[in-house]
């Protein structure tokens, strides 16, 4: 080899090894850009308050196991389901604006996810009687009294056949009363009812079984007396 050819075979090793080293940096680069996503997974939230903060109408167990395993197992089904889709990093309202594209498992984990979200915060200790203010206004105008929003909204619940969830909704302005299968919600585009949820109660056998067995009536009787209308007034306030 003369010395020509000798410099060309340098060159070209340290131009390999230069790649190489360009490579390592691109991969490590990835690793931590795959790193920051894995941070944005979807997190079990906290319940606010303590498992046996709402007894005697939901008993502690019922919440440990609801929130610990039910509500933990959505999460995580989530986020196994959405990795390495396009639709990591997304919120789950955009998501569900065009649930009807994606994979069930998507759909039911995301509304599981969202829906017990929601359902932790609109209840509370020593909460119940009745909505004020502007919701309440709102209320008595679309269904009459407060005592009927109640009947309507248990009638709701109770005649949901399977699993799902009874809403009301602030659909095109108004109030609404529906209820959803599964773990759909007013913020999915396979929604019957579409628009802002502003309280969720929770029909699943697994929110009441073990107090009440297969009385889903009384369970939804009891629960009134957790509600946490401050937090709904907050969420109706909010509502376009
Ligand atoms: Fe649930």
């Amino acid at each position: 080899m003369n010395r020509k050819s000798f410099l060309t075979s340098v060159g070209m090793l340290s131009l390999v090894g230069g790649i190489k080293k360009v490579d390592a940096i691109t991969k490590k680069i990835n690793q931590s850009l795959s790193g920051s996503i894995q941070m944005s997974k979807f997190e079990l939230a906290n319940l606010p308050y303590a498992f046996n903060a709402l007894e005697p109408y939901i008993d502690a167990k019922t919440m440990e196991i609801h929130h610990d395993k039910h509500h933990a197992a959505y999460v995580n089904n989530l986020n196994k389901a959405l990795e390495g889709t396009s639709l990591e990093g997304k919120t789950l309202e955009v998501i569900f604006k065009e649930i009807s594209k994606q994979p069930a498992a998507v759909r039911n984990n995301g509304g599981g996810v969202y829906n017990h979200n929601l359902f932790w915060q609109v209840m509370g200790p020593d909460k119940g009687g009745k909505p004020t203010g502007a919701l309440a206004d709102a209320i008595n105008g679309a269904f009459g009294s407060f005592e009927k929003f109640k009947e309507l909204f248990s009638t709701a619940a109770a005649t949901r056949f399977g699993s799902g969830w009874a809403w009301l909704v602030k659909s095109d302005g108004k109030l609404v009363i529906s209820s959803s299968p599964n773990q759909d919600n007013p913020l999915m585009d396979v929604s019957d009812v579409k628009g802002y949820p502003v309280l969720t109660l929770d029909i699943w056998e697994h929110a009441y079984y073990l107090h009440y067995q297969n009385r889903r009536p009384d369970y939804i009787a009891a629960w009134w007396n957790v509600v946490n209308w401050d937090e709904v007034e907050k969420r109706f306030a909010s509502s376009k």
